[in-house]
């Protein structure tokens, strides 16, 4: 098909059909999972021609893989730019971009709420490099301005935030990033290609973990990073020395989640709506997060840059947190668990899920209350979960 007819297609369309218009080998109807270690040659002139880029195919599933490729190609289409590598986890993504485009000396602006374990990269992993990260408070764009001026190499951006949902201006921090010649990298793991698109706002490379919304079933790790095709270039590079690649099987897990990527999306922002507004009036609840609502800090934001607001939230039962171990051992459709955007709803404390690598002095600090509950809403029946959630809440 011609790529213009598939980038002018909608957003459904597109996470069906892109990268997997065929023709597959066998004359099969899906891109079959390519199991093989290596590729096999019959001449030496072919192979040679492969290995040194003369011509197109795979060597090695380490450097490339044609099952990968097709998830890649997805969603490069889906995000809108020209390149992306998929790897095993979303952090081997996240920590072989930075570990590709980063050098001693080098300077990273981000915020203080990113992924836990990006968080622990920033804070612990890149200074034994001698990469500086400096953490701003995540909603005080012009603090954030104030330190790409001083000098920065990358922007590292995350919005919505786990786990308290804030919102991050991508284009106005993006527009300040360029003029001081910063890459603009955003993880897009809450939002995915459906309701937010990076590149559009100004972003350079754009960071997922594939195990959570763009899978979706909860049955996969995965990776992906998205966007000029020069940086791709240098972390697949990376990727390929580092070796945190994704097996064929996984990249097959997840092109077949994805193909309801949009369908599932709008079940999720939609189920998100209502028990953020179900929670929000009610009497055992005193804080819910989600950019969704109007008295939410970042709502103005997000209805700028987002198309939906995503599945993700979080709330504040009334009293200690004995509170929330009640609740959440008395939710029947919730798995307790470290994960998110899943079908099938899941909650956790970020004090043991996403933030558990931090101290209590360091959650306090990213301003995430020990009591938080954040929970992923499935594509259940919304009604039931709020039922649920009332009954839960009702013990204490
Ligand atoms: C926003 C965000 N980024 C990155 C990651 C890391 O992804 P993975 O668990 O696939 O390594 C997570 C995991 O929860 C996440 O929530």
């Amino acid at each position: 098909m011609d790529p213009k007819k598939m980038s002018a297609a909608g957003l459904d369309t597109q996470a069906v059909w892109a990268g997997e218009t065929g023709p597959f080998p066998f004359g099969a109807a899906v891109m079959p999972i390519v199991s093989a270690a290596t590729f096999a040659y019959e001449d030496l002139t072919t192979w040679q021609s492969v290995a040194t880029g003369g011509s197109a195919g795979h060597i090695y599933s380490r450097n490339s893989n044609p099952t990968v490729a097709v998830l890649e190609d997805k969603i490069a289409a889906l995000d809108g730019v020209e390149a992306a590598a998929a790897f095993s986890t979303g952090m081997a993504a996240i920590s072989s971009t930075l570990f590709a485009l980063l050098s001693p000396g080098d300077r990273v602006v981000s915020t203080k709420d990113t992924y836990g374990g990006t968080n622990v990269l920033f804070e612990h992993f890149l200074p034994r490099f001698s990469i500086e990260a400096t953490l701003c408070e995540t909603t005080d764009a012009s603090a954030i301005e104030r330190e790409i001026a001083r000098g920065c190499k990358l922007l590292y951006l995350e919005t919505p935030t786990n786990p308290t949902l804030k919102i991050v201006d991508i284009e106005r921090l993006a527009r300040a990033a360029k003029a001081h010649g910063a890459i603009v990298v955003a993880d897009n793991t809450f939002a995915t290609p459906i309701n937010q698109s990076p590149a559009a706002l100004g972003v350079d490379l754009i960071l997922y973990s594939a195990t959570k919304f763009i899978a979706g079933h909860s049955d996969v790790l995965a990776g992906l990073v998205s966007g000029r095709k020069d940086l791709v270039k240098q972390i697949h590079h990376f990727r390929e020395i580092a070796g945190a690649t994704l097996h064929a099987d996984a990249a097959y897990a997840v092109l077949r989640g994805m193909k309801t990527l949009a369908l599932r999306m709008a079940r999720h922002n939609s189920n998100a709506q209502a028990i953020a507004e179900h929670l929000s009036r009610h009497p055992k609840v005193t804080g819910v997060y989600y950019p969704g609502l109007p008295t939410h800090a970042g709502h103005d934001i997000a209805k700028r840059q987002m198309r939906g607001f995503g599945g993700v939230l979080s709330f504040t039962p009334r009293g200690p947190f004995s509170a929330i171990k009640t609740v959440l051992e008395r939710l029947e459709f919730a798995q307790l668990a470290a994960h998110l955007g899943g079908v099938a709803t899941t909650a956790g404390p970020p004090a043991v899920t996403s933030h558990v690598e931090l101290t209590a002095a360091e959650r306090a600090r990213a301003g995430i209350p020990e009591t938080l509950i954040r929970y992923s809403v499935g594509i259940e029946d919304p009604a039931d979960l709020c039922a649920d959630l009332d009954q839960a809440l009702s013990a204490i």
